[in-house]
């Protein structure tokens, strides 16, 4: 289904509707293997409000959201959103930190536009390749970034919710 959608830069008044993407998509993707419980915890610590609305102020970091064009709902509007940035200690990486796209919106071409964009920013700030994690379990998430040139570089793991996951670490190099 074709659906008009537009990307800006996000504002600090974005960060409630970025913080709920974040839990539709989060709970959708990964509760099959975190747990619903562990999902929630997440969300409410890594995307606390106040640490959201710090990152969409700073600098050396770009976050775009997609919304709906002639939205009929106020809170229907945001669709998805994409955060990238600096990968630490490494100053010629740029991080892809986030990307996420509402589940009843999955499919449209909403996702692979806000990586476009991230990819864009990153280059125009002089990173020469782009950095991800993403979970080994999310083979959904792992291969829409493969189909569109990342490789896989490494692997980690990491401890969440008292429970240890793989996560695939996927690169590409930007020109
Ligand atoms: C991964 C994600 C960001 C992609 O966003 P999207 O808006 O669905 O992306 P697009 O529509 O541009 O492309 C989706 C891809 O999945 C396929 N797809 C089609 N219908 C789909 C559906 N209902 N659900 C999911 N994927 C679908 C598309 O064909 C496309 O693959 P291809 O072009 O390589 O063949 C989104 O699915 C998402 O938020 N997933 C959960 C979180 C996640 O995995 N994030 C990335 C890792 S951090």
């Amino acid at each position: 289904m074709e659906t008009a959608f537009s990307i800006r830069e996000a504002d600090t008044g974005d960060a409630e509707a970025i913080q709920s993407v974040a839990r539709k998509s989060w709970h959708a993707a990964y509760d099959d293997f975190l747990g619903a419980d562990t999902v929630g915890a997440i969300i409410d610590e890594w995307y606390a409000l106040e640490s959201l609305r710090s990152s969409i102020r700073a600098s050396e970091h770009h976050i775009f959201v997609a919304t709906k064009d002639s939205p009929t709902r106020e809170d229907s509007k945001l669709m998805g959103f994409v955060h990238g940035g600096p990968w630490a200690d490494e100053p010629r990486i740029g991080h892809l930190m986030r990307l996420y796209v509402r589940p009843d919106s999955w499919g449209r071409g909403i996702g692979t536009s806000l990586l476009e964009r991230a990819e864009t920013a990153l280059e125009g700030d002089g990173y020469e390749r782009i950095r991800l994690e993403v979970f080994a379990e999310n083979s959904d998430g792992v291969e829409f970034y493969e189909a569109r040139g990342y490789d896989r570089a490494d692997e980690e793991c990491e401890t969440l919710g008292g429970q240890t996951r793989r996560l695939l670490i996927l690169e590409t190099g930007l020109e």
